[in-house]
């Protein structure tokens, strides 16, 4: 593919409503032209969790006022853009639906095809939007709210799933610990700052198959050590939360860090990403730094600002995906979403 090509995105697999416009010129990594993003914590903080019949309502309201602001941002006209692509899966059933469906409205009423989009793949893929853009082939370590993998990755569409978490995942694990700690949700970003007063070592927590011999990760047992220890500590909970909360956050970090390396041993790979939510983890990003430096390994992240859920990581995506060849059927706007939907089937299917 050699033609320039303006994608616009829409994000809307769960809390956060984004809409991007990216520009592919040739084969290049493409840019990103503007992007806006509405986030929903405030709403669903007083259920201390998502709740996902408000979420879809959400996004209904936000997408088209986040599509004009993108646009007058970018000083680019509707009419310009050339693919609509949306997030088709995994996520919210009904969050999903409505990304899908105002994505497919506007393909239509444009006469441009549309293109659903794997939301891990615009997290694994994110990094491209950086000043540092990696190059392929990568180990891939995705840590989002819902998932935690280790992928191989050789290309655009080419993931080989290394490792994955049986059961919570990271972002679970932060989240769920922040709440028995009465942080709030969502709970990494809260637990994170109160690690930075605590003492890493002051509980002993366990690191979950850190010595299984293979990539996967378990994170409910951890979950279930802070919960007794923060029962233990009854009354001096709130004195210690500082300690327990860096000691979790240690926990967390150590096996990420330790299972990363392990990755990059096993595939002989040079190059690691990191991409999700828990990617914006301070202390995880110095440890990565520091043990992947140690060995030779260069790390990459995306900006910091595109860690969490965004519209950019899906025009990109998808722009991609179209300069790696992928073709769009044009005027073919039924649409379907995929709550399920594992990353690797993407190569079986692609
Ligand atoms: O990728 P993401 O925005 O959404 C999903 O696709 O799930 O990830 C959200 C997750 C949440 O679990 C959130 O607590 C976690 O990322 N997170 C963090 C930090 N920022 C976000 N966890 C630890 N430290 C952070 N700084
Ligand atoms: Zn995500």
């Amino acid at each position: 593919m050699t033609t320039n090509l303006l994608v616009l995105g829409i994000e809307s697999s769960c809390d956060e409503t984004g809409v991007a416009l990216v520009e592919a010129r040739g084969p290049g990594v493409p840019r990103l032209c503007a992007h806006a993003l509405h986030s929903q914590i405030e709403m669903h903080q007083a259920y201390g969790g998502v709740v996902p019949e408000l979420a879809s309502r959400d996004h209904i309201r936000r997408v088209l006022p986040l599509t004009q602001k993108v646009l007058d941002e970018s000083g680019r006209a509707l009419t310009e853009v050339d693919v609509v692509a949306y997030t088709r899966g995994p996520g919210l059933a009904g969050a999903l639906l409505v990304g899908a469906g105002v994505a497919c409205a506007l393909g239509a009423a444009l006469g441009k095809p549309v293109l659903g989009v794997h939301h891990l793949e615009g997290h694994l893929l994110s990094p491209f939007l950086s000043l540092d853009p990696p190059q392929f082939p990568f180990v891939a370590l995705l840590v989002s709210g819902g998932h935690t993998q280790l992928m191989r990755v050789d290309g655009v569409g080419r993931y080989e799933l290394l490792g994955e978490s049986i059961d919570d995942a990271a972002g679970e694990a932060f989240d769920k610990s922040a709440k028995l700690m009465g942080l709030g949700y969502p709970g990494g970003p809260a637990l994170s700052r109160l690690a930075e007063q605590g003492h890493a070592a002051a509980f002993k927590l366990p690191r979950p198959l850190l010595h299984s011999g293979n990539l996967d990760f378990s994170f409910a047992g951890l979950k279930t050590a802070v919960m007794v220890q923060a029962k233990k500590l009854g009354d001096q909970l709130e004195a210690r939360k500082a300690d327990l909360a860096a000691s979790t956050e240690a926990a967390i970090v150590e096996v990420l860090v330790k299972k990363s390396l392990a990755a990059l041993k096993q595939t002989g790979l040079r190059r690691l990403v990191v991409a999700g939510g828990v990617g914006a983890n301070r202390s995880l990003r110095l440890q990565l730094n520091a043990a992947c430096a140690a060995v030779g390994v260069r790390v990459h992240y995306p900006e910091l600002h595109l860690c969490t859920d965004n519209g950019a990581m899906i025009a990109l995506a998808a722009a991609m995906r179209l300069q790696a060849g992928q073709q769009t059927a044009s005027e073919v706007y039924a649409f379907d979403v995929k709550p399920r939907w594992p990353l690797d089937s993407l190569s079986r299917n692609s």
